[in-house]
């Protein structure tokens, strides 16, 4: 591929809720300056005025699915972003095909003890609130494992710090 090409593309964050892509995904802004940071969750709130606890509540999950779908699709056309997704991004086929077409997809992979441990007072995430937070991310990852490893590339982000994962994801993509 053509150097210019292939440095234009976009730098794509995937995971379970709590590994860390937010952060990550701001770490990695900061080195390549050349790249603007979207979060589609973050999007998808600017858009409707809502809180993404808020769209689950009033308008259930299959509606908020609908939006990051469109904002999956509308991102996967432009290039040089670092797009940090939601958690179940990865659960509709077309997003993942869509953010390959111009994208590189990043699975951060993390133990269930590690994504309990970096989340522990966060109320913000829908699919979490009100349950066993422990059962809920192992039947959550059960179900999106495999789909999570349609990424390009799985980087295990256990006792790694922000840094360390963010210089292994921009070495991969560099290469
Ligand atoms: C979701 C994860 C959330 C958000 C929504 C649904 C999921 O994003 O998109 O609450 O299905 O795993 P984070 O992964 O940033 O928590």
């Amino acid at each position: 591929m053509n150097e210019n090409k292939k440095n234009s593309k976009n730098i794509v964050l995937t995971g379970m809720p709590g590994v860390g892509k937010t952060s990550v995904g701001k770490y990695l802004s900061r080195i390549r300056k050349d790249k603007v940071l979207i979060d589609t969750d973050k999007e998808i709130e600017k858009n409707t005025g809502l809180k993404i606890v808020d769209i689950f509540a009033k308008k259930g999950e299959m509606y908020f699915r609908d939006l990051e779908e469109n904002e999956v699709k509308k991102l996967s056309n432009e290039v040089n972003l670092i797009i940090t997704t939601g958690g179940g991004t990865i659960l509709r086929e077309t997003n993942i095909n869509n953010l390959k077409k111009n994208g590189v997809i990043f699975y951060l992979k993390a133990d269930i003890a590690v994504l309990l441990n970096r989340m522990e007072f966060d109320k913000s995430r829908p699919l979490l609130n009100d349950v066993s937070k422990e059962e809920k991310l192992q039947s959550l990852l059960a179900s999106r494992q495999q789909l999570y490893e349609k990424a390009d590339f799985v980087i295990d982000t256990n006792n790694k710090s922000v840094k360390k994962i963010a210089e292994e994801i921009l070495k991969l993509y560099e290469q």
